[in-house]
């Protein structure tokens, strides 16, 4: 089991010492919580979801038991305030399995390392002996999916969910709105999506999310441990809204939907009234809809936008935001706009200054497209994707870290980082699956665990035993020549 020393665990977690003995789940092996404890109780019942699937064991799920042989047993004792919310301790020795969080989050991770530590397919069903503990090096673990130019309908984000909450990653980031699409219905400005949300990137996919799809898409993220970002790219990369609205051009005259590939030749009206009841109805909806606290206003590759109007219109959604209780969350261009304390900064170009943003009082997410934008192709002859940022193959996604990618950064500058799949070139559910996996793993690891000891050199081990994984899970995944891949 054990030839290094995390086994085949991603992220790696903190500490794990492999004991003797095995646990094997059987007919008579049930799930036991504590009475009362919600948290717990609703990680036994995924649980129980996932590994009867898996098993076909009933693995019934007891309230109130008190650990005992048999069990995993998901308990709030002896679980010390140092694992924060996401953090768990996970003991499987000899008769039984106890894990223990705090919150939710902690529970469901523990779940999660749990079901990596059983065979991808097939029994036996035994579990190594192991102490597990674990918590993650940053908050923000994020990945973003790019709705706009291509969308994804909610069966297919709702598998990219359970996807990527396997590897611990805590916030899905959706692109709502770009010059090819608007993708989220906006009950005060209804043409946004009903005529908006009919653009595409040539080759690309139409369509738009109801209010209450977005609600059930939040709520079905959250029972995954995740955040949704929701992001509406203003003030340039708005050629769906200016086409949906002829009132809000300069000129009162609406463009045809854009289907091509360019970037930063729109942007709204900075200095007309109405932009600003848009903006005010738009992020007022989408704050309702939203349980999390942070709302993405874009603000990248305003190239038609003066610096004077990027600073009024910048100031103003601050504004906004402000009123709706949200973070406001942008695009590193949003630094020469003028921050204010608080806000988070997505740092994406390699020319960005994300000392600046902590200068001017903001936390940072790490995205830089040379390392995280997983719409860049592999090598030369990949297929699919761009390269304008750099090739990335997956030794280049992982070896990489967020706080010494840019100088001058300290640990506690940086909220996380999140990788990002733009979908120009990228138009089904099988091309985003190959483009985001194998790599997305990494980038999960590079947000939870530790940077001390992480090297490529091991990873690729770890990573090699999650090809038969995958497959069980029917990714479509690409084979890197640098990873060596075991067979199922
Ligand atoms: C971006 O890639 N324009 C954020």
């Amino acid at each position: 089991m054990n030839e290094t020393a995390f086994g085949n665990l991603i992220p790696r977690p903190v500490r794990a010492e492999w004991l003797s003995g095995v646990f094997s789940l059987g007919p008579d092996t049930k799930i036991s919580v504590p009475a009362g404890l919600d948290a717990a109780r609703e990680s036994a019942q995924y649980l129980a979801c996932v590994l009867g699937a898996l098993t076909g064991l009933p693995l019934p799920v007891l309230e109130g038991a008190a650990p005992r042989p048999g069990c995993i047993h998901l308990t709030d004792q002896g679980a010390p305030e140092g694992l924060g919310d996401e953090g768990y301790l996970l003991e499987a020795a000899g008769d039984r399995v106890v894990i223990r969080a705090r919150q939710y989050a902690g529970f469901f991770y523990g779940c999660q390392t749990l079901r990596q530590l059983l065979p991808p397919r097939r029994g036996p069903w035994q579990l190594p002996g192991v102490a597990i503990e674990d918590y993650p090096r940053f908050a923000w673990r994020g990945a973003m999916l790019d709705v706009a130019r291509s969308f994804f309908p909610v069966p297919e984000v709702k598998r990219l969910i359970d996807l990527l909450a396997g590897y611990k990653i805590n916030r899905l980031h959706l692109h709502l709105s770009d010059d090819q699409g608007w993708r989220i219905m906006i009950n005060s400005w209804p043409k946004l999506a009903l005529y908006g949300g009919r653009g595409a990137v040539e080759g690309g996919r139409s369509g738009y999310y109801t209010q209450a799809e977005f609600k059930d898409l939040a709520a079905y993220a959250r029972s995954r441990a995740m955040l949704l970002v929701p992001e509406i790219d203003l003030p340039g990369h708005t050629t769906a809204v200016l086409a949906s609205y002829p009132e809000l051009n300069r000129d009162g005259t609406a463009p045809e939907l854009y289907r091509g590939m360019k970037v930063g030749f729109s942007t709204l009206a900075a200095e007309k009234e109405i932009t600003y009841r848009f903006a005010t109805d738009v992020l007022g909806e989408l704050a309702q809809l939203t349980p999390g606290p942070y709302l993405h206003v874009g603000g990248d590759e305003a190239h038609s936008t003066t610096l004077e109007e990027y600073k009024l219109f910048l100031g103003r959604l601050h504004d906004l935001v402000a009123q709706t209780g949200k973070t406001l969350v942008g695009w590193d261009e949003i630094i020469q706009g003028g921050l204010r304390p608080g806000d988070v900064v997505q740092i994406w170009r390699k020319e960005a200054q994300p000392l600046e943003a902590v200068r001017q009082g903001a936390r940072v997410i790490m995205s830089p497209c040379h390392h995280a934008y997983l719409d860049m192709k592999y090598a030369a002859g990949t297929k699919l994707g761009q390269d304008w940022a750099a090739l990335i193959e997956v030794a280049d996604a992982y070896a990489w870290d967020p706080v010494s990618v840019y100088p001058g950064l300290s640990e506690g500058d940086v909220l996380g980082v999140e990788a990002a799949l733009w979908t120009e070139t990228i138009h089904s559910l099988k091309a985003a699956e190959y483009m985001l996996f194998p790599r997305i793993l990494g980038i999960a690891e590079i947000g939870w665990s530790p940077r001390q000891g992480r090297s490529w050199a091991e990873y690729r081990r770890r990573l090699a035993r999650h090809g038969p994984r995958l497959q069980a899970a029917d990714v479509h995944f690409y084979r890197s020549p640098q990873v060596p891949w075991e067979e199922d």
